[in-house]
């Protein structure tokens, strides 16, 4: 029996692709281009199956010229570059790769945070430039971090990570903002308290975003929102681009509307607004949060499992959606 067509859209773990040769005919981009929609639409021809990485669009043109295909697992968490809805329409099963990288992520949040409130990466710069000549009372003095209050906008798994840490590794005083309020046993595990978008951003010292991407996430912070912030406070996003309006962000930042920022993913990334590239109190990493080894290839390997565990048994593992008739 001829095995099942494939596309692995990006460069992975070669171990990964070799589990996944065993089981499908598989089309890789080992090379690592990143292709236009037309192109990952003319490469998906013939494929029942499809890897994907938060690069690749999955939408309605593109699933109309490919009624052949069955499922696209995201190895990502967040699958703001699927139209589900679409999806679910063409019969196409959507995955993506939830908890593994739940624990490596907050802790990112939290390096950003620290690097971001004891002004690391400003400082560095500093010293490679070769401007340290002497000690002074307030070089490069930061925001306390311990004992500080911090606010999270977005409590899912990510953001209980990093209100553990808060509360349990740095003593800080938690409060959170969600679509939906914990129950009173998380919010007691976690030392949150559940507090208006506004509460938060006039009180936290530290304001932390992990909301997932949507219509109505959009520009969670724009002007508007830094101006409520204190201007001692910092903010960070390692949710996604476009939650913050990344020019407001930059204008706050020269103006000393809040003191700092550290950013891991941008609006229209991998480019970045250059203004921001101006502002010295900002740390800025290409999208690297879930970045370790052992965390990427847990995710590779879940998106994997998921395309054999729909294409052989019909049922895969983490589902974004359910289709009439299917076990997933
Ligand atoms: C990925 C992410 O590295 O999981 C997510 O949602 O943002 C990152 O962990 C990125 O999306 C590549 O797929």
């Amino acid at each position: 029996m001829s095995k099942p067509s494939i596309l692995v859209a990006r460069a992975i773990f070669p171990e990964v692709l070799q589990s996944l040769a065993q089981v499908f005919d598989v089309e890789s981009n080992q090379t690592d281009e990143v292709w236009s929609p037309a192109e990952l639409s003319r490469r998906l021809q013939g494929k029942a199956g499809a890897l994907t990485t938060g690069s690749e669009r999955i939408d309605a043109a593109l699933l109309q010229a490919n009624p052949q295909l069955r499922i696209v697992a995201n190895m990502a968490v967040g699958f703001n570059n699927f139209d589900v809805p679409a999806m679910t329409a063409a019969g196409v099963l959507a995955t993506n790769t939830p908890d593994v990288l739940t624990e490596t992520t907050a802790d990112f949040g939290f390096a950003l945070l620290m690097a971001t409130a004891r002004r690391v990466t400003e400082s560095e710069h500093y010293l490679r430039a070769g401007l340290w000549k002497k000690w002074s009372y307030d070089m490069f003095a930061g925001a306390e971090v311990h004992g500080s209050t911090i606010g999270i906008i977005g409590m899912g798994r990510i953001g209980q990570g990093i209100a553990r840490r808060a509360a349990h590794g740095f003593g800080m005083n938690v409060m959170y903002h969600n679509r939906s309020r914990l129950s009173a046993e998380l919010e007691t595990e976690c030392k949150a308290r559940y507090v208006s978008k506004q509460e938060l951003l006039q009180t936290a010292d530290h304001v932390m975003l992990v909301v997932p991407y949507s219509a109505e996430s959009h520009h969670t912070i724009g002007a508007a929102e830094l101006a409520q912030m204190k201007p001692t406070a910092t903010l960070v996003n390692i949710a996604r681009g476009g939650i913050v309006d990344d020019a407001a962000l930059a204008q706050a930042l020269a103006a000393r509307q809040i003191a700092a920022a550290g950013i891991d993913v941008f609006e229209g990334e991998p480019s970045v607004h250059p203004d921001l590239l101006k502002v010295p109190n900002v740390v800025l990493t290409p999208h690297i949060a879930s970045a370790t080894i052992q965390t990427r290839k847990a995710m590779a390997q879940l998106a994997a499992d998921n395309l054999v565990a729909y294409l052989t048994r019909g049922q895969a593992l983490t589902p974004l959606n359910s289709l009439p008739g299917s076990a997933a």
